[in-house]
């Protein structure tokens, strides 16, 4: 079997053509919605991230607002620029780019972001919300996933869907809003023994580790839905991610890749968030 992609590019296009509409719509109200995106330092994966951000925001018609400070920046001065945006009328979704240099307390800063406008989902307000299944921002990284599988038409009840990694921005979050769908779930992790007894089980597993192969098509059920969050570098300096996809994909029904699987989704899963942040004005 040869599984069908899941296509995150293509996917979203449609969901940002719908993101665009529904800024058009708000900005008839005189409402346009602004997404703040605070880089310290010079870490150069930030650097892309960041770009594509802003880009995504222009693309839709959103306002962003783009803050590069030096690495040298206090952590006072940091929580001073979070303060000020929270207070911005104009910004509807603060975005502190991760890693934080060592001297600066991410979880601090996080906490500051007004929950109102934490379209990461990182604040523990919104950890709390999806924890408790109460409406909230929901990180975009799981978020995305879980739209990749609303548009196969995938239906999560009952099925057992298997987590690799235990983030606080994807594999604590993916587990959540899988079990949300009535999944069972498993999350595994570098602890975790016999990983492939587990992974050979599932009917859903995601790969969320930052790890080449973690998951190879000997560790895959025939017809399993295979996501892939991870973002390395192979040998040659491509861009691949945590599943053998040669492999893995002569197993699974569909399979994400990298690039241009879930990673475009996480950027317009943003958009989204920030749109229904300005949208609840
Ligand atoms: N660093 C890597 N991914 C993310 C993300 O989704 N949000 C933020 N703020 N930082 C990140």
């Amino acid at each position: 079997m040869t599984a069908q992609l899941i296509d995150g590019n293509a996917l979203s296009r449609q969901l940002r053509a719908e993101v665009g509409a529904r800024v058009s719509a708000l900005k008839a109200r005189d409402i346009t919605p602004g997404l703040a995106v605070v880089l310290v330092g010079d870490n150069p994966a930030s650097q892309v991230y960041v770009r594509n951000k802003v880009k995504a925001c222009n693309d839709t018609g959103m306002h962003s607002v783009l803050e590069t400070w030096p690495a040298s920046l206090s952590e006072a001065e940091l929580l001073a620029r979070v303060q000020a945006l929270n207070q911005d009328a104009s910004i509807h979704g603060i975005l502190v780019q991760l890693p934080l240099p060592a001297h600066i307390d991410a979880q601090k800063v996080i906490e500051a972001i007004d929950p109102g406008k934490d379209v990461d989902g990182f604040h523990i307000a919104s950890a709390g919300a999806l924890m408790t299944g109460i409406p909230g921002f929901w990180p975009c990284t799981p978020y995305g996933c879980m739209k990749m599988l609303e548009s196969i038409g995938y239906n999560l009840k009952g099925k057992h869907a298997v987590v690799i990694g235990r983030s606080n921005i994807v594999g604590k979050p993916m587990a959540l809003m899988l079990l949300q769908q009535n999944a069972t779930v498993t999350i595994c992790h570098s602890g975790t023994q016999n990983l492939k007894a587990l992974t050979l089980q599932a009917d859903v597993i995601v790969a969320a580790v930052g790890k080449r192969n973690v998951l190879t098509a000997d560790m895959v059920k025939p017809g399993a839905v295979v996501l892939d969050v991870g973002m390395n570098r192979d040998d040659a300096g491509k861009l691949c991610g945590d599943v053998d996809f040669e492999g893995v994909k002569e197993v699974a029904s569909y399979i994400t890749p990298v690039p241009g699987g879930v990673g475009p989704m996480t950027i317009t899963m943003l958009m989204v968030n920030t749109l229904e942040s300005a949208e609840k004005l």
